[in-house]
């Protein structure tokens, strides 16, 4: 029995708190994946999670960061981009006894361009680098950064030298990015569309030639409008992956498959706004339907009040009595702060339930907004003990 809930319904007043720690220290859990939507705390979350597994729990662990904020990056010691886990120094693994932190930040063509090694000759590697086509998917193609996510997953964990793998996803605007974007590459090299247009037709010509000899006299250009070269390139290009296009689908499945392992709990990340926590519930249901393992919600950046007795209301009425006496001025005003924080913290409250009420059985963590945002270790570790202590 797994400590942190697949999805399942339960009464909203069993919901249980999210018990990272426990998460953590569990050595049946391998990999933690951290999923949402754009800008709410990915990559904050896996590394302050990454830092807690090494320090309080003895696991050696890895961190695989997406554009990591610059500064932060910096602090764990990620000053270039090659694709391989370094160890970030300077932590703390007394409490934990032996715990390592390794980091690494993704580089997605490097692993592209490993993926195609891996899967072909090296003489067919080299032709497929050197196809302009190629370089240009290899690093703009939208997906590919997920996909390649994923792909970088796969081999760590195929390594079985980490206790513990903690991923960040990319900034995409929807979270389910992630889940669907290995598919749709996998589509687009499958190539169905492209081969279509290059396979023989009828008497040996392929649909190109006939569309293009359809053109007669305009073939020069049309060849300038589709650009010759365009398609002499593409048409290489699917010839070589022809050639490794079952591994690099198979690659793609088993990784699908670890994701839907109970080895591996996904943590979906939401500030406590509308758009964020709608994007959560639809990752909740994805994860469900795939039948991947959901541990719960992390909720960043929520407000806290340190006086939370004193109502908004009560606390607007005293600030209009001392207006109305013309005193106290700043009293007054720090009256009207109070009861727009707490305000604040009302609608945060409503806008989570919308979650919560949707999946009561999923256990949630609430994160403090800190003053500042997180850019080094001690801000990492500050936010792991966050998310680690119920509030
Ligand atoms: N609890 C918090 N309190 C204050 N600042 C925070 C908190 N969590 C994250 N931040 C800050 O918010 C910004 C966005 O966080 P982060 O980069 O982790 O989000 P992300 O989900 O990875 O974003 P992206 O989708 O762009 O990758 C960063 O500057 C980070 O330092
Ligand atoms: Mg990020």
């Amino acid at each position: 029995m797994t400590r942190y809930a697949r999805v399942v319904t339960a009464a909203p007043t069993d919901r249980p708190g999210l018990d990272l720690d426990g998460l953590l220290a569990d050595p049946a859990v391998k990999i933690i994946v951290c999923c949402g939507s754009g800008g709410v705390g990915k990559t904050t979350t896996a590394a302050a999670l990454g830092l807690r597994a090494a320090e309080q729990h003895g696991r050696r662990t890895v961190v695989l960061t997406i554009d990591p904020a610059r500064r932060l990056a910096q602090s764990m010691g990620l000053t270039e981009l090659d694709n391989t886990p370094r160890q970030v120094k300077g932590i703390d693994t007394d409490a934990g006894g032996g715990g390592e932190l390794h980091a690494m930040m993704l580089d997605m063509k490097r692993t592209f361009d490993e993926v195609v090694q891996a899967h072909t000759t090296p003489q067919r590697a080299a032709e497929i680098f050197a196809n302009p086509f190629y370089q240009a998917m290899s690093s703009t193609f939208s997906g590919t950064q997920e996909y390649m996510a994923m792909e970088k997953l796969g081999q760590l964990r195929a390594t079985e030298e980490w206790d513990l793998i903690v991923v960040d996803t990319p900034p995409s605007r929807s979270a389910l990015d992630f889940l669907d974007a290995p598919a749709r590459l996998s589509r687009f090299l499958d190539g169905r569309m492209l081969r279509l247009l290059l396979a023989p037709a009828r008497g040996g010509r392929s649909m190109f030639t006939l569309v293009t000899a359809s053109f007669g006299l305009f073939s020069k250009a049309v060849q300038k409008i589709l650009g010759a070269q365009l398609l002499t390139d593409l048409s290489g290009f699917v010839a070589a992956l022809d050639s490794m296009f079952g591994g690099f689908r198979q690659r793609a499945d088993e990784t699908y498959r670890i994701l839907q392992d109970p080895q591996t709990a996904f943590l979906l990340v939401a500030t406590p706004e509308r758009d964020a926590v709608r994007e959560a519930a639809y990752f909740a249901d994805r994860l469900v339907a795939e039948r991947m393992p959901l541990a719960g919600l992390v909720l960043n950046r929520v407000h806290r009040s340190s006086l939370p007795s004193l109502s908004a209301e009560a606390g607007e009425a005293a600030a209009a009595r001392l207006d109305a006496a013309g005193d106290q001025q700043v009293t007054a005003d720090a009256l009207r702060i109070h009861a727009g924080l707490l305000r604040q913290i009302e609608r945060e409250v409503e806008v989570a339930a919308t979650f919560t009420d949707a999946f009561p059985a999923v256990p949630t963590v609430a994160v403090t907004a800190q003053p500042a945002d997180v850019h080094d270790v001690d801000g990492l570790r500050t936010i792991g003990t966050a998310l680690t202590t119920a509030g």
